[in-house]
């Protein structure tokens, strides 16, 4: 399955998407302000694993997301299951040369439509470093609500949440 936005082709992650996602999970930049950090190959490999899974297990899950006209891979956008599968997360990220216009949001704000129109989803929320504000950009530019600050690792994270709307 997949979702188009104006920009970018959101594909559900497969198979055909590891060696991009390997890549782009070891990219020293995009990963040194996420709460984990740069993985090697085979932790990448686990956590792309999880993700496949996940899509098995709920129907939905991570998004590799490609540019709309070139087809090229850009990284990742999606929703998941955090908080002992609790709550449903939207996550996204982008390979340094296709940040700063928008896309993330375009991204997010797709996944999100996704998961209360589609999926039906009462509650999204998302977990981001305390630090990493643009991320926190794109969660008010999508209409997250900002809820405060939680003392989970060695940085911090604020949480944000969404509603579906009556
Ligand atoms: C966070 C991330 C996805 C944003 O991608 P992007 O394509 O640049 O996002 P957008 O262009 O849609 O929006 C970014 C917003 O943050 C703002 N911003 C960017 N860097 C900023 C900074 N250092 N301080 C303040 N605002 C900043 C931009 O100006 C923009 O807001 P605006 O539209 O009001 O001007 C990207 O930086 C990334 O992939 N980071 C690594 C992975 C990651 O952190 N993922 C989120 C995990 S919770």
């Amino acid at each position: 399955m997949e979702l188009r936005t104006e920009r970018m082709v959101l594909r559900r992650l497969g198979e055909a998407h590891r060696a991009d996602m390997i890549a782009f999970y070891g990219d020293a930049e995009v990963m040194a302000i996420r709460k984990y950090g740069a993985r090697d190959a085979a932790a990448a490999s686990l956590a792309i694993d999880v993700a496949l899974e996940h899509w098995q297990a709920h129907g939905f899950g991570l998004f590799a997301a490609h540019d709309g006209e070139s087809g090229e891979f850009m990284g990742e956008c999606g929703l998941r299951y955090v908080d002992d599968g609790d709550v449903v997360e939207v996550s996204y990220g982008l390979f340094p040369r296709f940040q700063g216009s928008g896309l993330a949001t375009e991204g997010a704000r797709a996944c999100l439509d996704f998961g209360f129109r589609t999926l039906g989803l009462p509650l999204i929320v998302a977990y981001s470093r305390a630090d990493n504000v643009a991320s926190h950009r794109v969660l008010e530019k999508i209409g997250m609500e900002f809820m405060g600050r939680e003392d989970r690792g060695t940085h911090g994270v604020v949480r944000y949440e969404a509603r579906r709307e009556p």
